[in-house]
């Protein structure tokens, strides 16, 4: 056990909303996150609702899932959006030729998106090909959707079934342009993003677009520079920005059977979001002081190497506790910088990368970043609390991280929730927290943490890491005595 740490938890002095859309996830057609994941089609055995299986359909809804991003990704600067509608029958194969090179039958298309997020409560977050398409594509596919009279695109909507306009306020125009997006610079693509936004037609939306610009690699600050720098305030609402955590990222080790020192490397690149955030957030602040347009974090998570016999392009791996890790401190890390972070998706949703859900035939799991998300929900829309607070250290061979992380916030009706992650493998770390000026007499707290880093839930053993309720700590006067396990993600709350 180390040394007691104090934290206080205080009334700000600003309010700050922690956007329910920091909860954002992305399904991408990569490997089994669609097809063989969300998707199993109409006639499938697997209970189903227009072909998406209900049981996720049941997980998701009890995440409170704000957003979902989709249909990329990489995969994005490569759809066609019209090869995607109309008769199932009809539609054209496509090759993926960033995953996997599958063939694709396009039957999971823009209708079946969009309806799922209706049926999630979620709002879509569509991603346009910029890549290798045409701002008149991009029109089209805008009008198509969101056009509520009478127009070439909305009328062929009609046609194939769906009379009302669907509510889409986010669109990313490209992604990772940088890279698969089309190899550009920052200075090209700012030109070809104002284009794209120039021809954006709001046709529907009660909200308002909100248009996200393909962000920068990680530590790439000239890329948010000279977005901030040379887009237009008026055609802009967010920039991205992606950040993977990984042992080491041309060797990225086995996602459940890894050592000490490859988590601790996992933690310290998890742990780069506070720096990354800050000196994005820096820049935008120098050319936004207004604060409108939003840092967007829409792709985050652990990239490992995929399962033994699984397709190298599919990016499946399992998910342990080093990924609740993972998810805990992020969160906290987004919570606490809600000023500008006002979105983030987590990469990805079902089979791919850091999923909350694993499928196997009709067997469905909940990962335990599942349960992570799940105890962080009560952090949606709910007012940021700061807290002040230095961490107690976890070491490693010599080098040394923050143990603890923590963030805090108030609802409307007055509960006040923390959620505190230790990260350290071995050691347990008390926190004296003080919140005197809640007046809580009572709290009580939810606990996810299990027998090794390494555990994990599988299909044989579906429940091996769960929440359960947590009582190691003592209230006194507005003082809270707080034990926290090695390893593990608490959710406190006051009411
Ligand atoms: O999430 C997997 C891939 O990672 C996405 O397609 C791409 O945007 C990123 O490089």
């Amino acid at each position: 056990v180390s040394a007691q740490t104090t934290a206080t938890i205080s009334e700000p002095s600003e309010k700050v909303t922690i956007s329910k859309h920091i909860y954002g996830h992305f399904a991408e057609h990569l490997g089994r996150c669609i097809y063989d994941g969300i998707y199993v089609g109409e006639n499938s055995t697997i209970p189903n609702i227009n072909g998406v299986r209900k049981d996720i359909i049941a997980a998701l809804r009890e995440l409170d899932i704000p957003n979902l991003r989709w249909p990329g990704g990489c995969f994005a600067d490569t759809y066609h959006w019209k090869d995607g509608v109309g008769p199932k029958k009809d539609r054209p194969a496509m090759v993926n030729r960033w995953w996997g090179g599958v063939t694709e039958d396009n039957s999971f298309g823009t209708h079946d998106f969009l309806n799922l997020c209706e049926e999630l409560g979620a709002e879509p977050y569509l991603a346009a090909n910029v890549g290798s398409s045409t701002v008149q594509e991009f029109t089209e596919y805008i009008q198509y959707v969101t056009h509520p009279g009478k127009s070439p695109m909305s009328d062929w909507r009609r046609e194939n079934g769906r009379d009302n306009p669907w509510e889409v306020s986010f669109w990313g125009v490209g992604n990772e342009m940088w890279g698969c997006g089309g190899n550009m610079t920052p200075e090209h693509y700012a030109d070809v993003y104002r284009q794209y936004a120039t021809f954006m037609t709001d046709w529907s939306n009660t909200d308002g677009f909100f248009r996200v610009a393909s962000g920068a690699n990680v530590d790439d600050y000239h890329w948010t520079e000279v977005m901030m720098r040379d887009i237009p305030k008026s055609l802009i609402e967010g920039v991205a920005l992606h950040s993977y955590s990984f042992v080491e990222w041309n060797e990225k080790g086995s996602a459940s059977d890894f050592d000490e020192a490859q988590y601790f490397s996992t933690m310290q690149t998890a742990l780069k979001m506070e720096e990354l955030v800050t000196k994005h957030s820096a820049i935008m602040d120098k050319y936004d002081p207004q604060n409108k347009v939003a840092l967007v974090v829409d792709e985050w998570g652990g990239w490992y190497e995929v399962e033994e016999g699984t397709n190298p392009g599919f990016l499946y791996q399992q998910n342990t506790m080093r990924d609740a890790m993972i998810a805990g401190v992020t969160l906290n890390i987004f919570n606490n910088h809600a000023m500008r972070v006002k979105m983030a998706n987590l990469a990805q949703t079902v089979n791919v990368l850091q999923a909350v859900i694993l499928t196997e035939g009709e067997k469905m799991i909940l990962t335990p970043t599942y349960h992570v998300l799940k105890m962080y929900k009560v952090h949606q829309d709910a007012t940021l609390l700061p807290v002040n607070f230095e961490s107690p250290t976890y070491t490693y061979n010599g080098e040394i991280l923050p143990a603890v992380s923590i963030s805090a916030s108030k609802k409307e009706s007055g509960a006040v929730h923390i959620s505190l992650v230790n990260i350290d493998a071995q050691k347990e770390h008390i926190i004296n927290l003080s919140m005197e000026e809640f007046g809580a007499k009572q709290l009580t707290g939810t606990i996810l943490t299990s027998n090794s880093l390494q555990d994990h839930n599988t299909f044989e053993a579906p429940e091996k890491v769960k929440i359960k309720a947590f009582s190691k700590m003592k209230i006194k006067k507005g003082q809270v005595e707080i034990s926290l396990p090695p390893f593990s993600v608490v959710v406190l709350q006051t009411e």
